[in-house]
């Protein structure tokens, strides 16, 4: 098995455990996890994780899945009629559209609060997987992705500031790409300057991986996408290229994957080590331009 088999298994293992209640709340939930995706968020925590020596244990896993059900429900919910309404997700339909609109919110709800569950479970340190979960809610609810969502939400039929749109994407996106680098570097009990290293790595990777998905959306094809191409320019949404153009966009995300990638020269200069994996895993981030 690899890397995304694992924290997939440990989604499931979740839900197997502790038995349905509601059966047809479960297949919602299992129905996106099971959609697919790239798991970017999960594998930057283990690869990262690897590059720093770490040997790979259950509990990790544990963790990797619990922030990638929070970002499955943050895909649920933005795709909801009230949001981005969006038919397709991860190249089928979306859960309101295979199920129905109260279905998905409640699986919404679900694979918001199951995580915290799953994380007090972890086979970890107790003291480390207190920080864990409290930096895991701060980056997916009110503080962090939930926050974005609204901000991107009343910015809609705008033109925010520059300065605007990136507080949009550092919440709504950013936060939840940072976490997998938090997570690590307390799971490695890294110094406090370390900290602040992979936390500035996150903000720039996550800022990269909005930019790369707005000019997506603009480029690709729903092949490509999964889910249905143009849907910014038409829902008249706030995005990098359209308050500034493809060009800039592009040069946007070559400047912060080449400023990320300089920080984690940084670290690896700190550590006496080569974050290869990690390294690979940005630069498959680089579109042409
Ligand atoms: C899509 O995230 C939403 C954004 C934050 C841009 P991903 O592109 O990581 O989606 P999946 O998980 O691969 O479907
Ligand atoms: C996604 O932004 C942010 C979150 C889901 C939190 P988008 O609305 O651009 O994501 P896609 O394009 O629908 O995947
Ligand atoms: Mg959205
Ligand atoms: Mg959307
Ligand atoms: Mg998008």
């Amino acid at each position: 098995m690899d890397k995304k088999q694992y924290v997939d298994k440990a989604i499931h293992a979740y839900y197997e455990r502790h038995g349905a209640v509601s059966e047809r709340l479960v297949d919602a939930i299992l129905y996106s996890v099971d959609g697919g995706g790239k798991r970017l968020r999960p594998l930057v925590l283990l690869d990262l994780l690897e590059d720093f020596g770490v040997t790979i244990e259950p509990g990790h896993y544990d963790v990797a899945a619990a922030l990638e059900m929070i970002h499955t429900a943050s895909l649920i919910h933005d795709d909801l009629p009230a949001m981005d309404n969006d038919d397709y997700r991860r190249g089928r339909l979306t859960n309101h559209k295979q199920f129905d609109e109260a279905t998905a919110i409640l699986a919404g709800d679900s694979l918001f609060l199951d995580p915290f569950g799953l994380m007090a479970e972890a086979d970890l340190a107790d003291s480390v997987k207190i920080k864990l979960i409290q930096a895991l809610s701060q980056a997916s609810g009110t503080f962090g992705m939930v926050a974005g969502q609204m901000l991107d939400m009343t910015a809609e039929h705008t033109q925010p500031s520059l300065v605007d749109l990136a507080a949009i994407h550092r919440h709504k996106t950013g936060c939840l790409l940072t976490y997998p680098f938090l997570a690590a570097g307390l799971l490695v009990e890294v110094s406090q300057d370390e900290q602040a290293l992979l936390e500035e790595i996150g903000q720039l990777v996550g800022l990269a991986f909005q930019v790369r998905d707005d000019i997506l959306d603009v480029t690709a094809d729903f092949e490509t996408l999964g889910k249905t191409p143009k849907k910014d320019v038409i829902a008249q949404k706030a995005t990098y290229p359209s308050l500034l153009g493809l060009d800039q966009s592009y040069h946007i995300l070559e400047d912060s994957l080449n400023q990320a990638l300089a920080l984690v020269e940084k670290l690896e200069a700190k550590q006496a080590k080569n974050f290869v994996k990690l390294r690979a895993l940005l630069e498959r981030l680089r579109l042409d331009g």
